[in-house]
Order: structure tokens, then sequence, then C-alpha cells
């Protein structure tokens, strides 16, 4: 009776089976998984909704790419990130992951492909299939730091590629992409008609000091056909209040074909809320306070994580230039899943590597998000285990 976009095996896996049966004994654990803004002690405005109340919010007046004046709120945060992007070229959606949807129904016939980096964002293969789109893997390859393997990912084109996908920076490598290998991407997509979707959700957010401002932004390209997604979501860490944003860049005859057919997409779902367009300047204005908030923690997590794992020499903890995620490489002495099973026996959650499509085992990823002490306490159990085994050895 049921489509095949959706997976014929629902069954739990070990590890939420596990978590399950923890959760249903009451064994607290601490949760270096935890990617949720509004459940990671950040103090909010109490206010920060309010302007959700606004009495024009009262009045239905649909327009299919969004209310200029929103537009207009999400040109003035580029401006603030340095990127100038026209209102005109902004559209609002729900979420990124509306975004991605309404991307492909743009871009994708059933059967095309779009190309995704590994490792990444575990969500692309629902959000793929559940647009009859297909994935085609490229490598992102690690050295002193992640860059794309442009070797495999010419491999993965095919004849059917409509889009790359592009993570920046990416979770959980956090790695951003540089000017030059986006100028590289382009030169290939230009010439082949493939567009480029790059994933901006945690461009705020770095864990090196310029790491954001050296990055390449695809928005102002006028070469490649290119839409930059944006939100709420992690900007101001308010995932709750579902908007999100692309920005559409390119050749300008490409541009305007694009969103005439994008206005027809959206006008077909009108996903987005008027309340929260009307109240999007001001909670991306009063939201900064959050985004603050959440860019120091990680900067003071992922330091702290150096610091612990510098004195375990079996753990490394890889190079990472933003986002919310860090990504230690541990010793394999088992699979990962029975690791992190193990693990949280241990009273510690963290996300194997295999969960982002790691080529290779042993790779332990942890959000940066939890509050210093509990997130210090998990990552001190998660190391203690590697010392144990080591004076065992
Ligand atoms: C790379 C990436 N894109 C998008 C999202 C989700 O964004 P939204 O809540 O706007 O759909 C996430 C959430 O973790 C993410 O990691």
């Amino acid at each position: 009776m049921f489509s095949s976009r959706i997976p014929a095996n629902l069954a739990p896996n070990r590890l939420t089976e596990a978590l399950r049966a923890r959760r249903a004994r009451g064994e607290p654990f601490i949760d270096l998984t935890e990617s949720n803004p509004t459940r990671a002690g950040f103090e909010y405005p109490p206010d920060l909704l309010a302007p959700l109340g606004d009495g024009r919010g009262l009045r239905y007046e649909p327009l299919p790419l969004g209310a200029m004046d929103a537009r207009r709120a999400v040109a003035a945060d580029y401006e603030r990130q340095g990127v100038t992007v026209p209102p005109e070229r902004i559209a609002l959606t729900a979420s990124t992951s509306d975004s991605y949807s309404l991307l492909f129904k743009l871009l994708a016939d059933a059967g095309d492909d779009v190309l995704v980096p590994r490792p990444s964002y575990p969500l692309f293969d629902h959000l793929t299939r559940l647009d009859l789109v297909v994935t085609r893997d490229y490598d992102l390859d690690v050295h002193s730091s992640w860059s794309i393997d442009f070797a495999s990912l010419e491999r993965a084109i095919t004849p059917r590629t409509r889009a790359v996908l592009v993570v920046n920076p990416n979770n959980p490598t956090g790695s951003f992409i540089s000017r030059d290998e986006l100028d590289r991407l382009a030169a290939i997509c230009a010439p082949r008609d493939i567009a480029i979707i790059a994933d901006e959700v945690f461009a705020d957010y770095e864990l090196e000091p310029g790491a954001a401002s050296r990055a390449g932004r695809v928005s102002t390209r006028t070469d490649v056909l290119s839409f930059a997604l944006g939100g709420l979501s992690k900007s101001v860490g308010l995932p709750q209040v579902k908007l999100g944003w692309m920005a559409v860049g390119g050749p300008d005859r490409l541009v305007a074909d694009a969103i005439a057919r994008l206005e027809l997409v959206c006008d077909t779902y009108l996903a987005v809320s008027t309340p929260v367009q009307l109240a999007a300047a001001e909670l991306l204005g009063c939201g900064a306070s959050v985004r603050r908030q959440i860019g120091s923690r990680i900067v003071s997590n992922y330091r702290a994580l150096q610091a612990a794992a510098a004195g375990v020499p079996s753990c490394r903890v890889l190079r990472s230039e933003g986002g919310w995620y860090a990504v230690v490489q541990v010793p394999s002495f088992e699979p990962e899943e029975d690791l992190v099973l193990r693990l949280l026996a241990d009273g510690v959650l963290t996300h194997p590597g295999y969960f982002f499509d790691f080529p290779r085992e042993s790779f332990l990823i942890v959000s940066l998000l939890p509050p210093e002490a509990s997130f210090a306490d998990g990552v001190s159990r998660v190391l203690r285990h590697f010392d144990r085994k080591a004076s065992e050895a």
C-alpha cells in the first residue's frame, strides 16, 4: 500500500533500542549528541517570541516567495555576515529541510541524481529519497584539514546529475569550503548545467577565528546557478519557529528562470506562516544574544575537548573550523556500534562515525552544545575508556 520512498525496514537500530531501554529504566546519561539548542541551557530572552503575536498576522496575504519585509530582513542578515544579496533573490521557506525539498522539485526529475559529500549530514538520505532523487557520494579527504576530493567528485557526476550539495561548514567535519575549492567546483558545474546547493546553516559558528570570512560563499557567484540555505534553526537557535530561506546566485538569466519556477513551487505549498514572516526582522535582531551564547559555548567546549584529549595519546581530535560538532578519532578495538553501546552503558551517548558515512572506523562525533560541566564530564568518561584500554594492553 505504501510508496518505496519510505524505507521498508522501520525497525529501530541497536543503539535506538538501547537508548529506549535506558530511558525506560530511568537511568540518566550525558548526551553528547544533543543538537537541540533549546535543550542546552542557553538563556533565551523571555519575550523573544513576542513579535509572533503581531496583530497584522490576523490577515492572510499569501506571497509565494515570502513578504518583502521579511526577505529584506534576511538580506540584512547576510549583510551582517559580509555577503550582499538583493532581497528579490531570497525565498523564504519553513526550514532548511523544506528548502532542500523545494530545490529538488525545482531541479530534478524522478531518478535524477545529486552529489552529496561524504562524510556529512545523515538526513540527506531521507531528504533525497522522499523526493525521488538519487544520491551519489563524493569524498571529503582529511589530511591536516578536510577538503573536497575533486577526482571522486568528477567520477560521481553522471548525465543525470542536477546539483552538487556542499555543507559549509560541514556537519560533522567542521570544514568550510575554501574560495579556491568553490572556484574549482563552479568551473566543473557551470558548463554541465549542474547547480550548487550550499547548506550554510552553521556559517555563523567559527571554531577558528576568521574561518567563516575566509570561506567561499555561493550566493554572490555570477557563473553558476547556486542556492545558499540558511534558517533561524541554527542562526539564532530557534528550530521550533520554522523559518528558513534560500539565496539564489548565478548568471542573471538563469537566476530569473529559477526564481520564476521556484515561485510556482512555493505557491503550491505556501508553507511559511504569516506570523513568522512579520516577526523575522526582530527574531533575527534579538536572537543575536542566543547566537553569541552558542558561539562561546562551542568554542569553550571544543578547547576543553582538545585539552582533555591531549592527555590520551590513542585519541585525536580532528581539526574543526566551525559548526556545532567535533570529531574524535579513536582506536578500533571493536566496531563503532559496539563501542557506542559500551559508552552508553558507561553513561555517555556519542554518535558513531558510520552514522555520518565516514568511510572507515573508528570515529566518535560529539555535539559541542551541552553545558560546559556535563560536556567535560561526558568527554572524560569517553577518554577514560581508551585510557583503560591502553593500560590493559
Ligand atoms: C547541515 C544541516 N542542515 C540543516 C539542518 C536542519 O535545519 P532546519 O531545522 O532549518 O531544517 C541541520 C540540523 O541539524 C543540519 O545539520
